[in-house]
């Protein structure tokens, strides 16, 4: 039985902190974010653990992230981009509460990071092969319990769109 958590997942630039902080504002309930967490952790900006100790060991701060958030329950939990997307991730995601995909048109995804933020994925990357990664993942997103398609929507659409989403999948539970 999922923890009543609302989980956003989705590429970098899909807007799921945004969209989470707004969402979490709406339904009176606490925001996180994975990243955070593994900041606060860690103690080291996402972008130095990637230079100084490489991909693998972001993966594992990112799975002990998860394996941390089974103890919280009612929260909306926006997820790093690349979190779902590890073989049984997403089933563990799942098990926290209701996945949302927040799925968007690759070029204004892309548009959308390379505003917000240094992306360790993104820089060492052709757009080749940042769209063969895009297509690596949408299989793991699609596993969510549902989309949203955010393409041509503003923030504001985006979160009212969700909270239709949820509210429509609770009442169909009933
Ligand atoms: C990553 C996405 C980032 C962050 C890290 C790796 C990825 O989060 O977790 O840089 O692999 O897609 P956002 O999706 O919030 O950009």
């Amino acid at each position: 039985m999922p923890a009543g958590n609302v989980i956003l997942v989705g590429f970098m630039g899909a807007g799921k902190s945004v969209c989470g902080r707004l969402l979490a504002r709406r339904l009176g309930r606490c925001f996180v974010e994975t990243d955070d967490m593994i900041v606060a952790r860690d103690g080291r900006p996402i972008a130095e653990i990637f230079r100084q100790d490489g991909e693998d060991t972001f993966r594992r701060l990112e799975a002990e992230a998860v394996e941390a958030l089974r103890l919280k329950s009612g929260g909306v939990i926006a997820t790093g981009g690349g979190l779902p997307c590890r073989e049984g991730r997403m089933d563990a995601l799942r098990e926290l509460g209701t996945v949302v995909w927040l799925r968007g048109d690759l070029a204004d995804l892309l548009a959308r990071a390379s505003r917000t933020g240094a992306r360790p994925m993104l820089i060492v990357r052709t757009p080749d092969e940042v769209e063969a990664l895009y297509r690596a993942r949408e299989p793991y997103y699609a596993r969510a319990h549902l989309t949203v398609d955010t393409a041509g929507l503003g923030i504001d659409q985006v979160v009212a769109r969700v909270l239709g989403r949820l509210r429509d999948s609770h009442a169909a539970r009933v």
